[in-house]
């Protein structure tokens, strides 16, 4: 017997709830890095892409709302429900060819840099300091220890709004620090792929500067805590976490989160933290070391469900 005190889903909706593998009212806690979440009304893990260039434009032309994430290691799920679909793509794979390398959007820039090293590749030991999959590592042009995105990559394989694959060459990723064309004008297209270009060098002595990154990072980061790294980005010409830290914060504890006294530029949640308390913390952050130096400080975690302020 049909159940008739359900309400009835808008036609549109029909198709995306029997889309194979969809999950309704999925928690996105598990997801994050933080820790933190709501859940997602629908949910579907892609660890292959093919079915997204139709799905996309699908859900393009039925005006339903969607976010493709990935490892989501700077985003924070404010939303008590993220409406619409959210799709994890975890899409992994690696290969080699001559000097340059091809991976899947999904795959984590450290293992990109731990398997470029082990093969002699140079130039990507800089992806052992971010912890992030290389889709979300374009978009947001990441760098750590001297190394950025834009120096090795090539060209990255794309989707727009409509389905449709395209080949965008790095020289049109408007690339900056903390900045591309994926997060501007092209913010609705999905990365699905990347090849990146490296030098080839004595195995040893790539493994050695990895393994320095490996080493700064453990001193100065606190990666054995939950966070989704760098909170803000660094002003032009100093940092953010020198700011926060002399304004006087470090320790600063909301709820379950609390400013990391390793650095100053990383929430780390203790257990429990909600997304207001992080939203809290980073207000305080912003309001102190504003009103200590008149810097304006600018998230480089992405906050879904709730507008940054400012
Ligand atoms: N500092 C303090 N107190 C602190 C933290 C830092 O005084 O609590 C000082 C340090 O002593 C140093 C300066 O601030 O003189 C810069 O600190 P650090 O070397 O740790 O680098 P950062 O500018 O804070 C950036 C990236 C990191 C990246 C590191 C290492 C940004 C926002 N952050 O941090 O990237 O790992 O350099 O290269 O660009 C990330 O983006 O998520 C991230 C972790």
């Amino acid at each position: 017997m049909p159940d008739t005190r359900a309400t009835p889903r808008p036609p549109s909706i029909d198709w995306l709830a029997s889309f194979p593998g969809i999950r309704e009212h999925e928690p996105l806690a598990p997801q994050s890095w933080y820790g933190i979440g709501g859940r997602a009304r629908y949910f579907l893990e892609l660890s292959d892409p093919a079915p997204l260039p139709e799905l996309v434009a699908r859900l393009n032309t039925d005006s339903l709302p969607y976010l493709v994430i990935g490892a989501a290691t700077n985003i924070l799920f404010a939303a008590a429900e993220q409406p619409g679909l959210t799709i994890k793509l975890s899409s992994a794979t690696l290969s080699m060819n001559g000097n340059a390398v091809s991976v899947a959007a999904g795959t984590l820039m450290p293992r990109l840099a731990a398997e470029t090293a082990k093969a002699g590749m140079a130039g990507l030991e800089f992806g052992a300091g971010v912890p992030g999959s290389v889709g979300g590592s374009i978009v947001g042009n990441a760098g750590a220890f001297g190394g950025e995105v834009k120096d090795r990559l090539v060209s990255a394989e794309v989707i727009d709004e409509a389905g449709q694959s395209h080949t965008v060459p790095a020289a049109e990723c408007a690339f900056g620090y903390r900045e591309s064309i994926f997060k501007r004008a092209r913010q609705h297209w999905i990365i699905l792929a990347a090849t990146f270009r490296t030098t080839p060098e004595p195995g040893l002595a790539v493994r050695a500067r990895l393994l320095d990154v490996q080493k700064h990072r453990r001193a100065t980061q606190p990666i054995e805590q939950r966070s989704l790294g760098s909170t803000f980005k660094n002003p032009p010409g100093d940092s953010a976490g020198r700011l926060i830290d002399a304004a006087g914060l470090k320790g600063m504890r909301i709820g379950g989160a609390q400013i990391s006294p390793k650095h100053a530029n990383f929430i780390v949640n203790l257990g429990g933290a909600t997304a207001d308390d992080v939203l809290a913390l980073m207000a305080e952050m912003r309001d102190r070391v504003f009103e200590r130096f008149g810097i304006e400080l600018e998230p480089e975690v992405r906050i879904i469900g709730q507008a940054p302020r400012g």
